[in-house]
């Protein structure tokens, strides 16, 4: 089996070598010239006067654009087009792009972008949440609500009660490789564009409507991104629209790039959330009723903020059966850098909030976390106590043509009369796994007896205290834009037998171009060394979707074994005809074809069905199935299917100076029958230290003028590879998805990100064993509020 192997990824020799090849790293034609914005230095009024003459007398300077110059579309919006590429005087946050500039180097273009000299009427920025909320500074006419059962007879019944409320901190992306995009100018108008996009199809849309010309005359190329996490899905637009105005204008090949500095004052982050909750309980831990507020700075623009709070409604439950809930999202527009996709999209905001609920519980009642949440968990369709479904990998099945059955799931399935238990979103949990996975993990991490030393431990130890958690993720996979579920591919085989493979998935360092290679390989039965993997075209495959959601592998996977099985089909009627035999007689394997007894190589064969005609390049298409969501009301099967995992994590704190460090984590986590077990867990390590980053060390900043102050890695502190657990043990969950996706494998991309709020619940319990009061630790839990979380227990 090709896939299912622990292969490496097919570019990891290029990474380490620095030979892999980004943007910047393009050979470029002579006279290629590079671009960067004039910023808005404020962060909300109107422009009065714009004196670029200094920017225009600057060294190396050969023009400067303004929104007056642009031929065409100004906008460089994924969504609502309220986004000028260059400002049409409004100014909407601090660091906004209200000039280009055009120089012959990199250097000459960002030191001519500071001369600019703008005055402006200043207006009063909107800011915090009271003020949004203050000035009904709005996405969408007012909050979106939805509800399930009845939450306030359910609340006010219920024999215990809770409020709080969690702020949680928005995220840089910090990307290795900064946006960056480069123009390559075409005869007859045509453009070819190189960027560092998750979203090349967008990209393609975008600079044909600042050209002023339809999609076939723009081919938008990618061949891998140094790093994306979502903000690559839309915060490239801006860059790859400015070069094909400047190179439609000049003539020449232009390049942006953005400084890091840059990087951070111009582009969108994660959002930033405050989670209010009203929770009724019983005795038992287990939750009766809540009340969920969401509010959300979007930032200037609505970029894609909708979809992101939807998620964040979305993930409200996380693991946990809510039989009455309500939750409202407010979708807060705030002059700040518009707030965009990031790993988990809204998912991870909305997790921590029910997490927190939890957690809150079990303090009031003094019960093991743990147990309260296995408690609250989803039902399991009657089939709790019984073993997981680990029914043999189906080596065929692929597609959703044939029907995985026979399998222990599906008999228990079949037998079980209850119907399943329901999110609030009306959608049923057919598939939950997390009550066995929370068993196999507790003991893996022998969860109970250090949570018992970890108490002995705190107890005599006055300095340093010690905190163990545990929480779970169930993450919902697909995009709830229904139509975006789709994706092409491309697949040729040479008369050699070797195989030229595209699809329209975007490769940034995840692992999807190889495991899609695995899968390709797989259905002509050779070796992955025959495939080639090539960079994402809209030449190739059209009309794509942003390699986002998790679902790369799943919906470019599909679409490539589409592509294969039509060749390989053609091949097996030639030959089958040849040797006068049925074409299910047939079989790849190994690198080998064998027809009956006979064998001949891929290759062979290959050259067989060349000389006899028969074409040997095919499209491949999917479409995930089963799909149906109404996001005004809040009800349907926005998800084919979800993906789920936990982690223990255990940490210490320092009283004295707030330090602290992850010690140790435990893993288990479900990628279904992983396409590439290696990758998974390299995904699963990466999210998950990701997301400890997002909620401890990570902060971002702005003062009361709006001016984002931590834009560098001297102010804003990702993880570095110090600051991952001492000891990092991760397990695969390895079940097959009982949903039809490729070999029935699970995406894998976003899910991991939410184990790492497993840390922050350590760092709370930690802080916890220094007095008897709650501590409502918020995130970031940086050293600073550790402190201030130690002096809350301590009441
Ligand atoms: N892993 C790496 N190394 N780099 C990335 O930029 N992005 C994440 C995740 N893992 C990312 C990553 C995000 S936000 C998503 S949606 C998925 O990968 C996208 O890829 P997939 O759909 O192929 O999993
Ligand atoms: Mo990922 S946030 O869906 O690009």
């Amino acid at each position: 089996m090709t896939v299912a192997k622990p292969l490496p990824h097919d570019a990891a020799k290029l990474h380490v070598t620095g030979a892999a090849r980004y943007i910047d790293d393009i050979p470029t034609p002579e006279g290629t010239l590079h671009l960067a914005f004039g910023t808005a230095t404020i962060a909300c009024g109107q422009i009065t006067a714009m004196d670029l003459s200094g920017v225009r007398a600057a060294d190396g300077v050969v023009a400067v654009l303004t929104a007056d110059d642009l031929p065409f579309a100004n906008d460089v919006s994924p969504s609502a087009h309220d986004e000028p590429l260059l400002a049409t005087g409004e100014v909407h946050y601090l660091g906004q792009p209200v000039f280009l500039v055009v120089a012959d180097s990199h250097l000459n273009a960002r030191k001519a972008a500071r001369l600019g000299q703008i005055a402006y009427t200043e207006r009063q920025p909107i800011l915090t949440i009271e003020e949004a909320l203050a000035a009904d500074s709005l996405f969408e006419d007012g909050p979106r609500i939805w509800t399930k059962g009845d939450v306030d007879p359910a609340l006010a019944a219920a024999p215990h009660r809770i409020a709080g409320q969690i702020d949680m901190g928005g995220q840089e992306h910090f990307y290795l490789e900064g946006q960056a995009a480069l123009c390559l100018p075409q005869e007859g108008g045509d453009m070819v564009v190189q960027s560092s996009t998750q979203h090349p199809t967008e990209i393609q849309h975008k600079v044909a409507d600042a050209l002023g010309v339809p999609m076939h005359a723009v081919r938008c190329e990618v061949r891998r991104m140094g790093g994306g996490f979502g903000g690559k899905e839309s915060q490239g637009n801006a860059l790859a629209v400015a070069c094909a105005v400047a190179a439609r204008r000049t003539g020449y090949a232009c390049k942006m790039r953005y400084d890091r500095d840059d990087d951070m004052m111009i582009t969108g982050k994660r959002h930033d959330f405050r989670i209010a909750y009203d929770a009724g309980y019983d005795a038992d831990g287990k939750l009766l009723a809540v009340d969920f507020t969401q509010m959300t700075r979007c930032g200037w623009a609505m970029d894609l903020s909708l979809p992101v709070a939807d998620r964040a409604m979305l993930h409200a439950d996380n693991a946990y059966h809510l039989p009455h809930v309500r939750i409202t999202s407010h979708r807060l527009r705030t002059n700040m850098q518009s707030a965009t996709a990031f790993r988990g999209f809204g998912g991870p905001q909305g997790v921590l909030g029910i997490e927190r609920v939890m957690d809150h519980i079990a303090a009031e009642l003094g019960i093991d976390p743990v147990i309260v949440r296995q408690r609250n968990y989803y039902a399991r369709m009657g089939i709790g106590g019984l073993s997981a479904p680990r029914a043999t990998r189906p080596p065929e099945d692929i597609s959703g043509h044939k029907k995985q059955s026979g399998t222990e799931l599906d008999r228990k399935m079949d037998l079980d009369p209850s119907p399943p238990q329901q999110t609030p979103y009306n959608m049923p949990v057919t598939d939950f796994i997390l009550d066995e996975l929370t068993v196999s993990l507790l003991t893996r991490s022998d969860y109970h007896a250090r949570r018992a030393r970890i108490a002995g431990w705190n107890a005599k130890e006055p300095i340093l205290k010690k905190g163990i958690a545990f929480s779970p993720v169930k993450f919902g996979i697909s995009f709830t834009l229904t139509h975006l579920n789709q994706a092409g591919a491309l697949v040729h085989v040479y008369q050699d037998g070797s195989v030229h493979m595209n699809h329209g998935g975007t490769e940034m360092g995840q692992g999807l171009f190889q495991k899609v290679a695995q899968v390709a390989a797989h259905r002509f039965g050779i070796d992955t060394a025959q495939v080639k993997i090539t960079a994402t075209d809209t030449a190739k495959v059209p009309n794509t979707s942003a390699t986002a959601a998790s679902s790369g592998s799943d919906l470019n996977g599909m679409a490539v074994a589409n592509a294969c099985d039509i060749i390989r089909d053609r091949i097996a009627v030639c030959l089958a005809q040849l040797h006068q035999t049925k074409p299910d007689d047939i079989r790849f394997e190994n690198g080998d074809v064998h027809i009956g007894t006979r064998t001949i190589s891929f290759a062979q064969a290959a050259q067989t069905a060349y000389q006899n005609r028969i074409s040997l390049s095919a499209t491949g298409f999917y479409k995930t199935p089963d799909l149906a969501w109404d996001r005004i009301k809040g009800e349907g099967t926005p998800f084919f299917y979800f993906a789920q995992g936990a982690a223990v994590t255990e940490v210490v704190i320092d009283t004295l100076t707030g330090e602290n460090r992850i010690l140790r984590t435990d893993i288990v986590h479900d990628a279904g029958a992983s396409l590439n077990p290696a990758l998974d867990i390299g995904q699963i390590e990466g999210g998950y230290v990701q997301g400890a980053g997002w909620l401890t060390t990570e902060e971002l900043v702005w003062d009361d003028s709006g001016r984002l102050r931590t834009h560098a890695p001297s102010t804003y502190k990702i993880p570095a590879c110090s600051d991952r657990p001492d000891i990092f043990n991760v397990a695969l969950w390895d079940a097959p998805n009982p949903a039809q996706t490729i070999y029935r494998s699970k995406a894998v991309g976003e899910p991991p990100f939410m184990l790492g709020i497993s840390a922050f619940l350590a760092l709370s319990d930690a802080v916890s064993a220094c007095g008897p009061h709650y501590p409502d630790l918020q995130a970031p839990a940086t050293a600073e509020e550790i402190l201030n979380a130690i002096d809350r227990a301590r009441g």
